[in-house]
């Protein structure tokens, strides 16, 4: 089997690419990535010599390169190339239309010229809005995005399905909560908490803080992606959850605990717009229909994930030198303390 992995040099694509190599070593992958602020080869130096192993430097919104690299011949594309990061969206809305809404397009029109056998779009559960303090997110929740990242995301699940109904594409789609692990760019909440508190700077935390999100570990959202690819049946959407839904203080907590640094170093600054309250996932579908199972609970993940960002300091020491400073400063250092 040859996949297309797109937006394979981030967070959950490295991963991916890796649990892929090492679960299905008779399987082969082309790299398909912008290389954007968030891309980083350094993610995959340890496989990149692997011969099942290909890169390409391109863009899922570029039709000739995607029919290029598409063309070349593949069984199945899998959709992590995206925009990702709910802030950014905020300041800049258009790149995520162009990669997320248009990108997606582009890869469903190069998928089914080729005649590509399974399409994996990997999406969130952000597409379905907010909660309140009760109930979950079902694969029937109305999609209700709020900010312009997640309405992008919508934007490209409801394309996707569209070329199912039409074009009798095999796309199956996948709403994940938030993912924590190894290699996530420290721009989002836990990376950049624990690199912070490392370093005795300020944690950030966006209002009262008890904004809740239901976290996974990486590993157990690769494993997710992979039997969805396999055993998830055409048109179906599938969620997935880690079912364990924190208070973003507790998350905080956790990681100044960790390191036995004082709570004096938590400072509350202007909350974001739109911010979401709650997200939580109901994820039987997944479980009752493909089987399912959950492996790494969130505290043993947690100690983990810190423990490799302890090991890593060269990885993110050399992201944070570099255009991540300037947005750093801009939101962070800037952004008003309540
Ligand atoms: P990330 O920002 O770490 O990585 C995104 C990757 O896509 C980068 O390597 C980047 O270079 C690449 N990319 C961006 N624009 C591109 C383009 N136009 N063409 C080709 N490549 C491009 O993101 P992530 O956290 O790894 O998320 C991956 C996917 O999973 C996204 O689609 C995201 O919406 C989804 N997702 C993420 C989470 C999460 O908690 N991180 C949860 C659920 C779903
Ligand atoms: P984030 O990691 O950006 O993921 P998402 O917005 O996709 O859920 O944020 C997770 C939660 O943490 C969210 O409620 C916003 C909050 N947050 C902070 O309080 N401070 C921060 O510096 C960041 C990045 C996030």
């Amino acid at each position: 089997m040859r996949l297309m992995v797109t937006g394979g040099a981030g967070f959950i694509g490295s991963n991916f690419i890796k649990y892929i190599l090492r679960e299905h070593p008779d399987y082969s992958i082309l790299n398909f990535d912008k290389l954007t602020y968030a891309g980083n080869l350094d993610n995959l130096s340890d496989i990149e010599d692997n011969p099942n192993y290909e890169f390409i430097q391109g863009d899922i919104a570029d039709l000739k390169g995607v029919k290029e690299a598409v063309g070349s011949g593949v069984d199945a594309i899998v959709n992590f190339a995206a925009e990702s990061h709910v802030d950014r969206s905020l300041d800049n809305p258009s790149v995520f239309i162009i990669t997320n809404v248009l990108g997606t397009q582009v890869l469903l029109d190069a998928a089914s010229e080729f005649n590509v056998q399974r399409f994996v779009q990997v999406s969130t559960d952000e597409v379905y809005g907010s909660l309140g303090s009760e109930g979950f997110f079902r694969e029937t929740t109305p999609l209700d995005p709020n900010s312009p990242y997640s309405a992008s995301k919508a934007s490209a699940d409801l394309l996707a399905i569209s070329y199912y109904r039409s074009f009798k594409m095999p796309v199956v789609i996948t709403r994940c909560s938030n993912n924590y692990g190894p290699y996530q760019f420290p721009e989002k909440l836990i990376p950049l908490f624990i690199t912070n508190a490392m370093d005795d700077k300020p944690l950030p935390v966006y209002g009262d803080g008890k904004y809740i999100r239901d976290w996974i570990h990486v590993e157990d959202h690769c494993r997710a992606v992979d039997l969805v690819m396999h055993k998830g049946q055409p048109g179906e959407v599938y969620n997935v959850g880690g079912e364990s839904e924190r208070e973003n203080l507790w998350i905080t907590d956790f990681i100044l605990d960790y390191f036995e640094k004082p709570q004096s170093l938590i400072t509350h600054v202007k909350d974001r717009p739109g911010h979401d309250r709650r997200y939580a996932i109901d994820c039987s579908k997944i479980k009752n229909d493909l089987g399912y199972e959950l492996k790494i609970d969130l505290e043993t993940g947690l100690k983990e994930t810190i423990d490799w960002y302890k090991n890593n300091r060269q990885w993110w020491e050399k992201i944070r030198s570099g255009e991540y400073l300037k947005y750093y400063e801009k939101h962070y250092l800037q952004r008003e303390k309540i």
